[in-house]
């Protein structure tokens, strides 16, 4: 009896609770209406890659923890709150990436890139994971666009660098940018710089948060990531870093405005800026677009690193780079009416009737693809109505239908959507012949765009010659 219980007990705690099977929190599908702004985004990333000569870099999702606490920096809330970590199978200690920069520095270091003309110029694209409170703008997957300039120190590096940032924002049409930018120093100013802050932090301890006491003893320029309410209140006041830099973080942050003066880059100078990465030395800036609701949520970032490679275990090399979160650049494209990319659609449907001419139909398909024809067609369906209406729908100009007849005789029967007329053509005429009508119908539409335009232009002249003379008249 005692046995059977048991029995019934192990059965319903092996059972698995079944749960609703949706994205986790924080995690979402990107469906195909959306990926016309995702391809907008990705585009224009590629072509100003190509344009300011940075190579595309690919590293893997999941990375040594070691890479992080050593890179991103223990003490930051990406490493000690945010980080996806695991142990693998084989006991690794791994993590999901929460960003790219160390994963670049790493490769740079594991792939000898010292030897390469520098300096070396990557880019990349991918998800990265960080699991942080998730609200509109924040999600625990988000896709970041990033560039990396590693083995240069000069500022005209940093000044180019935002160049770049402020191009994609441009190409995006992503409008009312706004960039601010700081220096933090480097490890000949920030020991005293910290001595300062320390002081100045003790004095206020009481008006800290628990999180930011224990930043205190740990890694004090952490406290001005803070975004509780009396620790904000607190870091307003606190010395600034620009004021305490040592002669060669002030000639570099100097000459950095220069270069940036000098492009008519404006920019707001904004001493509570540390960013929240522990690897940042001297430039640190972030892109904010001037939201209708007050967004807080940057859309980019970045800075210098002058030790990242020296702490990930290689020679003393500097480097700058810049990340953009493309989900949020996505969320202002939309709110902005950007214009997102729409790729070419067919102009060619592929309707079939019966068995034998289904059979033909995928044949028929392959061909036209081979030959640079792009085909819709819905192979599933048997109805011609359906079809034709899908094509209509599709705004197809041309279908070819094949019936059981034409799939027995070897043709197609061509029906031009324009003109509603149709003809039977044998296989091996279809390709010419369609890629005859599709020529005739572009240079037809262009024609038609020419006039448009045309009528509009003088549409819009009379209108103004016609304000013209009722202003001289008035006179
Ligand atoms: P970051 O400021 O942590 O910098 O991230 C860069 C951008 O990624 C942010 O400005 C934001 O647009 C986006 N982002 C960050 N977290 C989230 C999130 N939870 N949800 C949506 N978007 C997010 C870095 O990651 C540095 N690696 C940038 C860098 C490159 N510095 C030097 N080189």
């Amino acid at each position: 009896m005692r046995k059977r219980k048991e029995n019934k007990k192990q059965k319903r705690n092996g059972r698995k609770k079944r749960v609703k099977l949706q994205t986790i929190r924080g995690m979402r599908d990107i469906l195909p209406f959306e990926q016309p702004y995702w391809q907008k985004v990705r585009k224009v990333i590629e072509k100003i890659a190509i344009d300011y000569n940075y190579r595309r870099i690919d590293f893997p999702i999941i990375e040594n923890v070691q890479l992080f606490e050593r890179g991103t920096g223990e003490g930051t809330d990406v490493v000690d709150k945010e980080l996806y970590r695991f142990k693998t199978k084989g006991g690794d200690d791994v993590c999901l990436r929460p960003e790219g920069t160390p994963s670049v520095v790493r490769a740079y270091l594991q792939h000898g890139m010292r030897v390469w003309h520098q300096p070396v110029k990557l880019s990349y694209y991918g998800p990265m994971y960080r699991y942080d409170r998730p609200q509109e703008g924040r999600y625990r997957e988000f896709f970041q666009a990033g560039f990396e300039a590693i083995g240069e120190q000069d500022a005209v590096l940093d000044a180019q660098i935002i160049q770049l940032a402020m191009q994609i924002f441009k190409k995006l049409k992503i409008k009312k940018v706004t960039l601010h930018l700081n220096s933090i120093g480097c490890s000949e100013c920030r020991p005293s710089y910290n001595k300062l802050l320390i002081s100045y932090l003790n004095n206020r301890k009481r008006s800290l948060c628990m999180d930011c006491k224990k930043r205190l003893k740990t890694n004090p320029l952490r406290v001005f990531d803070c975004k509780e309410e009396k620790c904000t209140q607190v870091v307003a006041q606190a010395p600034q870093t620009v004021d305490h830099l040592c002669a060669d973080c002030k000639k570099h942050f100097t000459s950095l405005l220069e270069y940036l003066d000098e492009i008519d880059m404006s920019y707001i100078l904004s001493p509570q800026l540390v960013r929240g990465l522990d690897y940042y030395t001297k430039t640190v800036f972030e892109f904010f677009v001037e939201g209708e609701n007050g967004s807080q949520d940057a859309i980019g970032g970045g800075g210098r690193y002058d030790y990242l490679v020296e702490k990930l275990g290689g020679a003393p090399t500097p480097g700058v780079g810049f990340a953009c979160g493309v989900d949020r650049l996505v969320n202002v494209m939309k709110k902005n009416d950007s214009n997102p990319y729409y790729p070419p659609t067919p102009k060619v449907y592929l309707a079939q009737l019966g068995d034998a001419a289904k059979k033909k139909s995928l044949r028929v398909f392959e061909e036209l693809e081979k030959a640079g024809i792009m085909v819709a067609e819905s192979f599933g369906r048997g109805n011609l109505r359906t079809q034709l209406s899908q094509a209509n729908k599709l705004k197809a100009e041309i279908v070819l239908i094949i019936g059981q007849r034409e799939a027995l005789d070897g043709a197609v029967i061509l029906k031009d959507m324009n003109s509603g007329g149709q003809e039977t053509l044998p296989f091996d005429k279809v390709i010419k012949e369609v890629k005859k009508r599709l020529k005739k119908n572009a240079e037809l539409a262009k024609k038609m765009a020419l006039k448009e335009q045309k009528k509009k232009q003088t549409t819009k002249r009379k209108t103004n010659n016609k304000r013209k003379t009722t202003r001289q008249r008035k006179k």
